[in-house]
C-alpha cells in the first residue's frame, strides 16, 4: 500500500471517531437498562440498586425522545439521590456513566459553592459547563462529518503552497526541492505557461494523493490560535456572565497566521484541520449544542450532603450551606440560565446526586430539594468478598494496573487466591477498626505492601514475582498489629 493510503488510514481513525460517535446516536438506542448495568458491572462490584435506578433513568431519556412533543413536554426526569457511606462506588458509578452515554455530562461538587468568595449565581456555572460539554461533543461530531471536504480543501492548499499559481520567484525553490531540479528556460509565453503550471499542479496533486511527498518539507501559512494566550480582563468576573472576552474580541480581530516549515503529512494534518474548523456552521453548532444540553444533559452533583446544615442551629456556615440548596433549587426545578451560546432550560437536565450523608440524613435536606430527588437508592458498604472482588474483577483493577506497572519492567507479577483475600480480609478489619473508607483502604494497603517490590524490581533478577499469603502478612501484620504506624501509613 502507499503512504498516501497510510494518510487515509489516520483520516479514517479520525473519522471513526465520530464514526462511533455517529452511531452513538444509535447507540443510545441500543442502551437497554440491561446493557447499562452490564457495562456498569464490568466497573463496579456490587451495588445492584444503584445501577439498575441509573440506568432506569438513562432509559427514560430515551423513551421520552420517542413521544410527542405535548407529552414529552410533561415529563420530568426522575432525579436520583444516591446515599451511602464513603468509598463505596458512587462517583465511580457516575464516572463509568459518564464514560457511557452520548450525552453533555458534568459532575461538580456540591462544596464548591460554600467556598469562600461565593456568590449565589455561580450555581449557574453548572449549566454553563454542561453546555461547554455540549458544544464540544456536538464540535467534534461535526468536524467529523467535514473531514473529506477539509482534505480536498488541505490538498488544494498544499499543491498552492508548492507551486503557487502565478507567482514562479517562489514557485521555484519548492518545486525544484520537489522534482530536484527544473530544465532550463522554460516558463516563457503566457497561455503556455499558464497551461504548463495547471499540468504540473496535476501532477503534484497525483503524487501528494499517492502519498510520494509526505516526507517533503513544505512552507504553509496556518492560522494563529487567536483566543490562546490573552487573557483579557480579570476572567472570573466575566465569566461568571458566560461572556468570554478574548473570544468576542478574538472574533473581531483578523486572524493571524504564521509561516512555517514542516513535513507535508503534518501540513496535511494542520491543514486539514484548519480548514475543517472553516467548514463547520458555528450558528448551527451552537443551535445543536443547547438542545442537547436541555433535553440530554446529565449532571452529577456529588457531596450533596455536604450542604446540609447540621442540627437546626444557625451558625454562618450552615446558613451559607443551605443557601447554596436554595441556590441550586431554580436550576434543580427547572428555570432558565443565559449562557454564551444562548439560554438555557433546565426543565429537562437530569439530576443524579450522591452523599455519603453519615452525620445527616437527607430528610435534612430542605423539602424544596428533597422533592426534586424522589428517587432514592442507598449503597451498601462493602464486605470483605466485595473488597476482594473490587482487588480483582474490575476492568483495569488495582490489581490489575499495579501487574502492568511492574511488567513494564518485564517481571510478571502473580497474586494467590489466598493472598488477595488476606488483603481484603486486613482491610475490611481496618474499616472495623478505624475509619471505615470503603474501597479506597485498598489503595493504601497496595501501596504499603508493593513497596519493596515496586523499589526494587529493576535489580531483581527474577522473572515472576509471587505475592503469596505469607508476603502479604510479613509486610501488613505488622502494620495492622501497630497503631501509631497505621493511623499514618494506612
Ligand atoms: N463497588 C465498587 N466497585 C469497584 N470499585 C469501587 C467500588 N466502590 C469503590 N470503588 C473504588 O474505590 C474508590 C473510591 O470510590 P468512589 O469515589 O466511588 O467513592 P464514593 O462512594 O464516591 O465516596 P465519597 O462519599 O467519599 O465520595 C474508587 O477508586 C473506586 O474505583
Ligand atoms: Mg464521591
Amino acid at each position: 500500500m502507499s503512504k498516501k493510503n497510510a494518510g487515509l488510514k489516520e483520516n479514517e481513525s479520525g473519522l471513526k471517531n465520530d464514526g462511533s460517535e455517529k452511531s452513538n446516536f444509535n447507540l443510545n438506542v441500543a442502551l437497554t437498562p440491561t446493557k447499562i448495568v452490564e457495562f456498569l458491572n464490568r466497573y463496579i462490584v456490587g451495588q445492584d440498586k444503584a445501577k439498575r435506578a441509573v440506568a432506569v433513568a438513562l432509559r427514560n431519556r430515551e423513551r421520552r425522545r420517542r413521544l410527542s412533543p405535548e407529552i414529552a413536554r410533561e415529563i420530568s426526569p426522575k432525579n436520583i439521590l444516591m446515599v451511602g457511606p464513603t468509598g463505596v462506588g458512587k462517583t465511580e458509578i457516575a464516572r463509568r456513566l459518564s464514560s457511557l452515554v452520548q450525552a453533555p455530562f458534568v459532575k461538580v461538587e456540591a462544596t464548591k459553592f460554600t467556598e469562600v468568595g461565593y456568590v449565589g449565581r455561580d450555581v449557574e456555572s453548572i449549566v454553563r459547563d454542561l453546555v461547554d460539554a455540549a458544544v464540544a461533543m456536538v464540535r467534534k461530531q461535526m468536524l467529523a462529518d467535514v473531514q473529506e471536504p477539509a482534505a480536498e480543501r488541505a490538498e488544494q492548499r498544499l499543491v498552492d503552497a508548492l507551486l503557487p499559481r502565478s507567482d514562479k520567484k517562489f514557485s521555484m525553490p519548492d518545486i525544484m526541492r520537489v522534482f530536484g531540479g527544473v530544465p532550463e528556460g522554460e516558463a516563457e509565453g503566457e497561455p503556455e505557461e499558464v497551461r504548463k503550471n495547471e499540468a504540473t499542479r496535476e501532477r503534484l496533486l497525483t503524487m501528494l494523493r499517492e502519498g510520494r511527498l509526505e516526507d517533503r518539507e513544505v512552507e504553509i501559512e496556518i492560522a494563529e490560535n487567536a483566543a490562546v494566550g490573552i487573557p483579557l480582563f480579570g476572567a472570573s468576573g466575566m465569566d461568571s456572565m458566560g461572556i468570554n472576552l478574548s473570544e468576542i474580541l478574538g472574533g473581531m480581530l483578523p486572524k493571524k497566521s504564521k509561516k512555517r516549515r514542516m513535513k507535508i503529512s503534518e501540513a496535511r494534518r494542520a491543514l486539514t484541520a484548519e480548514e475543517a474548523e472553516k467548514l463547520i456552521d458555528t450558528e448551527a453548532l451552537s443551535q445543536e449544542a443547547l438542545d442537547k444540553a436541555q433535553e440530554d444533559g446529565i449532571v452529577f452533583l456529588d457531596e450533596l450532603d455536604k450542604i446540609v446544615a447540621k442540627g437546626g442551629g444557625g451558625s454562618s456556615p450552615d446558613v451559607s450551606r443551605e443557601g447554596v440548596q436554595r441556590d441550586l433549587l431554580p436550576i434543580v426545578e427547572g428555570s432558565v440560565v443565559q449562557t454564551r451560546y444562548g439560554p438555557v432550560k433546565t426543565d429537562h437536565v437530569l439530576f443524579i446526586a450522591a452523599g455519603a450523608f453519615s452525620g445527616v440524613k437527607p430528610s435534612d435536606l430542605i423539602p424544596e430539594l428533597q422533592g426534586r430527588f424522589p428517587i432514592r437508592v442507598e449503597l451498601q458498604p462493602l464486605s470483605w468478598e466485595n473488597l476482594q472482588q473490587i482487588l480483582i474483577e474490575p476492568e483495569n483493577s488495582l490489581l490489575k494496573q499495579y501487574t502492568a506497572l511492574i511488567g513494564t519492567e518485564g517481571v510478571e507479577l502473580r497474586f494467590t487466591d489466598d493472598a488477595t483475600r488476606e488483603i481484603a480480609v486486613l482491610a475490611s478489619k481496618m474499616n472495623a477498626e478505624m475509619e471505615d473508607i470503603g474501597a479506597r483502604r485498598l489503595h493504601t494497603m497496595l501501596e504499603q505492601l508493593l513497596e519493596e517490590v515496586s523499589f526494587e524490581v529493576c535489580d531483581d533478577s527474577r522473572k515472576v514475582i509471587e505475592i503469596d499469603v505469607g508476603f502479604v502478612q510479613n509486610r501488613l501484620n505488622c502494620l495492622v498489629e501497630n497503631r501509631d504506624i497505621r493511623r499514618y501509613l494506612l
